[in-house]
């Protein structure tokens, strides 16, 4: 088969002289390959269509039956005929099969149009085969692209936590401190401008809530966790499925008994580590499979789970898979992307992290994103064992806690609960010259992206946060820091109030329109969140919300204070999670807001592309002149617009003139698996 060679570049200066022989040998090639692939193709078209629609049935619980639904699988056999005149577009539904060198070729074929596309700067010639086309209304001549499948080895692809990005562009990182698992984009010249394939039998995901015990293999096809940590009970392999026992390194009977004992630590008799709603929201960090986060969910907690992509392969894609709240990040050398005060009680269990060195660095960030009187639950052998370098390490981490100020509020077995101080005190008594330093007060605690950690402790401010209502009060009282922002209580209200009138407009229009059932949609993301009110109208839902705000914005603390989770991101770049793991992704005023900022819009839906799941749903809510641009790509990224009227735009308080709203469904296609 072509394509395994790693040597043939995707892109990059081309030799001329070459190109010529390589142009005659990829068409010869490619035509017996195209030809042998029809008649595969044909052969297995049927029994694939079959395979499909079954699939569809599974996934889709009690709406399979509903025709608009099933709408869905004609999109799956999108390969096959095109309309005869639309011969390049043709072309491209041959290539998923073809690897690296069909891009190759791709590029080599459009060359006669690079002249033509030079007098269209909206247009890089470097990638897609461009097509003109009228629009339906027949006045407008407009573009459509249409965009080649990437490589298979690329299914899993996330662009900023590549190692193999690192390795060709040979980075000096310094993997004693984890930079090489800390976020490095790729340069924008390099970014890959095709889509990203499922892998092999990638079917419809299992829902919620029967994901958080199980997932398809084939949707993960890695069993690394399953062997290496078989006797620990993180994961099996049974059957087309993994299972989730809910074990862990520290907790193989299961992480519910474990989350009860915490709660009993902590002297609450029932084991509810919630405590009546004052624990909401929790950082785990070397959260493996995420089972911790997964069984705080009954208690109302939710979990940020954070783990890198390491050698405990795919875990936080297993996470997300399960339904789980999760994200890719590692305690490195950078800040983690959330504002100061953040999180109630942040927890790790025998996550090899080196607290106590390099200064106690680490557990200062952590210092700085727990809230004053927040709790760090540490789980280690060094809490009990008795042998010389444990007992060093356990005296090398109570010295540095009792200078941060932290108290111990329980310890039992190898399990140990600090508390960090409500108020400064404590900090003003320490002998002058105590390590680690306060850090300097005009340094901004909740400015984290892309910025280096420091060993000082970040400050306490004015407002007491002991304060916030417990949960679910919590979740639409406002902020004390909504002050810090200027926002009036009153502008947060009506945000408040407008977003759950839209989110139930949005919802009411999925379901009339047969696009969700009750359980197809449980990862939801809000790329622009604002101050969260899109993701707090979604409360009483079985799903749960990464609420993103531009690191420019300031307003994640909000979003945390409400006792929902979320990440600073810039959208210029790629998100920290694995292809296919968000059910819906909402983008309110994002593209004009990225376009504004000089990126690219086409990057931004490549991105979009990637993380959605198959059969997702996007929601783009922008201005008119925005959302028909956006419209434009919907038919090379194999989007399906489902409703062509336009949706009613009610007038609120946060609407502009010409806003639009475009509701459109990722199709389910497969590259041919058939090999
Ligand atoms: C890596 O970081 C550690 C800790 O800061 C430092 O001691 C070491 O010298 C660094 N190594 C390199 C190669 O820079
Ligand atoms: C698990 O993987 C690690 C790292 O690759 C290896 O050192 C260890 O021996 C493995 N353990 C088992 C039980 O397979
Ligand atoms: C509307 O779109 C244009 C560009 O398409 C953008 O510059 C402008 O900021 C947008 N306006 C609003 C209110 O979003």
């Amino acid at each position: 088969m072509l394509g395994k060679s790693s040597t043939i570049r995707m892109r990059g200066p081309r030799n001329n002289g070459a190109v010529h022989k390589r142009r005659v040998f990829f068409t010869v090639c490619a035509t017996v390959l195209m030809l042998s692939l029809l008649s595969i193709y044909y052969s297995s078209f049927f029994s694939s269509r079959i395979h499909q629609k079954h699939e569809i049935h599974r996934g889709g619980g009690s709406s399979a039956e509903n025709s608009d639904w099933d709408g869905s699988s004609k999109a799956v056999t999108i390969r096959p005929i095109k309309p005869v005149s639309d011969d390049v577009a043709a072309n491209e539904d041959e290539k998923p099969d073809l690897n690296i060198e069909s891009i190759n070729l791709k590029e080599e074929h459009i060359i006669p149009d690079k002249e033509e596309n030079e007098e269209r700067p909206d247009i890089d010639e470097t990638d897609a085969i461009t097509e003109e086309s009228k629009e339906e209304d027949g006045i407008e001549e407009v573009t459509t692209k249409t965009f080649p499948v990437c490589e298979s080895k690329f299914s899993e692809l996330i662009p900023c936590l590549d190692q193999t990005l690192q390795k060709r562009l040979k980075m000096k990182l310094n993997h004693s401190i984890m930079e090489h698992f800390e976020r490095h984009c790729p340069p924008s010249e390099q970014r890959l401008k095709c889509l990203i394939p499922p892998p092999p039998n990638y079917q419809v995901p299992i829902r919620w809530p029967g994901s958080r015990d199980e997932v398809w293999q084939a949707n993960i096809p890695h069993s690394f966790l399953a062997v290496n940590k078989s006797d620990q009970h993180w994961m099996e392999l049974r059957g087309d499925k993994a299972i989730f026992p809910g074990g862990g390194t520290h907790f193989h009977d299961g992480a519910d008994k474990y989350i009860a004992n915490l709660g009993k630590m902590l002297k609450e008799e029932d084991g509810d580590l919630s405590r009546k709603g004052k624990i909401r929201t929790v950082l785990d960090v070397g959260c493996g499979v995420a089972s911790f986060g997964a069984f705080l969910l009954p208690l109302d907690i939710i979990a940020m789970s954070l783990a890198p992509n390491d050698v405990h392969q795919n875990q936080i894609q297993f996470a997300l898979e399960r339904g789980i709240p999760s994200m890719l990040g590692v305690l490195g050398t950078k800040r983690l992307p959330y504002p100061s005060k953040s999180f109630d009680l942040a927890h790790c269990s025998r996550c090899r992290i080196d607290w106590h060195k390099r200064e106690g660095i680490l557990l200062l960030e952590v210092d700085r994103l727990l809230r004053p009187g927040g709790y760090f639950a540490w789980s280690s052998p060094a809490a009990y064992r008795e042998n010389e370098a444990d007992r060093q390490e356990w005296a090398e981490m109570t010295t540095l806690v009792k200078n941060m100020c932290w108290t111990e509020a329980a310890k039992e077995g190898q399990t140990v609960i600090w508390q960090k101080p409500l108020t400064s005190e404590c900090y003003q008594e320490r002998e002058p010259g105590t390590h680690p330093p306060l850090c300097s007060s005009v340094e901004d605690p909740d400015a984290a992206w892309e910025l280096p950690m420091k060993t000082c402790i970040t400050p306490l401010t004015k407002y007491n946060e002991d304060s916030l209502e417990p949960w679910p009060q919590r979740l639409n009282a406002p902020s004390p820091r909504l002050q810090d922002l200027g926002i009036m209580e009153k502008s947060y209200e009506t945000d408040t109030y407008v977003w759950q009138q839209r989110v139930e407009y949005y919802w009411n229009q999925l379901k009339e329109n047969g696009q969700i059932s009750a359980d197809s949609v449980r990862n939801i993301m809000d790329m622009n969140a604002h101050l969260g009110g899109f993701g707090a109208a979604l409360k009483d839902k079985e799903v749960w919300t990464m609420n993103v705000i531009s690191p420019s914005l300031k307003t994640l603390k909000i979003v945390y204070d409400r006792g929902l989770i979320g990440s600073y991101h810039d959208w210029c770049e790629s998100f920290s999670t694995y292809p296919r793991t968000y059910d819906l992704l909402h983008a309110w005023n994002l593209f004009s807001d990225v376009d504004d900022r000089g990126c690219s819009i086409e990057d931004l839906l490549l991105e979009m592309d990637r993380i959605i799941r198959p059969l997702g749903i996007v929601i783009v809510r922008d201005n008119a002149s925005m959302v028909n641009r956006v419209t434009k790509y919907l038919k090379g990224l194999r989007w399906d617009h489902w409703s062509k009227d336009d949706f009613e735009i009610i007038e609120d308080s946060l609407a502009h003139g010409d806003e639009k709203i475009l509701m459109v469904r990722k199709r389910q296609w497969h590259a041919v698996e058939t090999f």
